[in-house]
């Protein structure tokens, strides 16, 4: 069998999508390892669930360094001295420079919770209802210069009902976007 590819999530908050993916990774014929989850949030309760599961976690605080461009270079340093190979975004709420993205170029995802190219940016579920949209959903992407703008890997759709409001939204689409996730990387993964 061949080597899985060394991978890093990057998170903000909650990091259920990185649990996912990282429950996902323990199967042996998955073909990433999570070998490293970096926070720039101290305390982000994703920190604890990655540590829980033996996964190496890292804060790098962004508002300790007075430059994007500098909070970056450190994001790049730890990623190259863990040898990560790829890059994952889940929840990760910090817009990334387009030399940052340059480095990693096609090995970097995100997933957004709006069926893009609808609604990128924040406040998704809101303006999905607000629109009157019949369906809703979550996209994985490959990370480009633009924000939410990079090609399409995988989409998960719900329909709206008459009684959703954002929280309850967002709370249907989470575990699609769980199962989504592990599936569009070892897509990606198995077909690069
Ligand atoms: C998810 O809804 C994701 O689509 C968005 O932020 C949320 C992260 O949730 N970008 P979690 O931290 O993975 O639980």
């Amino acid at each position: 069998m061949s080597a899985k590819t060394r991978t890093a999530i990057l998170i903000s908050g909650r990091g259920s999508n990185m649990v996912a993916i990282a429950k996902a990774a323990m199967a042996d014929d998955y073909p990433a390892q999570i070998a490293l989850v970096i926070s720039n949030r101290p305390g982000a309760l994703g920190l604890y669930a990655a540590s829980k599961m033996g996964i190496t976690a890292i804060t790098v605080d962004h508002t300790a360094y007075k430059k994007r461009q500098d909070f970056e270079a450190e994001l790049h340093a730890i990623l190259t001295a863990h040898s990560i190979d790829f890059v994952v975004c889940a929840g990760f709420m910090r817009v990334l420079t387009a030399d940052f993205v340059a480095k990693w170029e096609s090995r970097m995802i995100n997933i957004h919770p709006s069926l893009l190219p609808k609604y990128k940016g924040l406040n998704t579920h809101a303006r999905a209802i607000a629109a009157g949209d019949s369906e809703h959903g979550a996209s994985v992407h490959w990370v480009s210069e633009g924000v939410d703008e990079g090609k399409i890997i995988a989409q998960a759709r719900l329909k709206i009902t008459h009684s959703d409001t954002a929280e309850t939204l967002a709370a249907r689409l989470l575990p699609l976007e769980q199962a989504l996730f592990p599936k569009a990387l070892k897509q990606v993964l198995t077909t690069a």
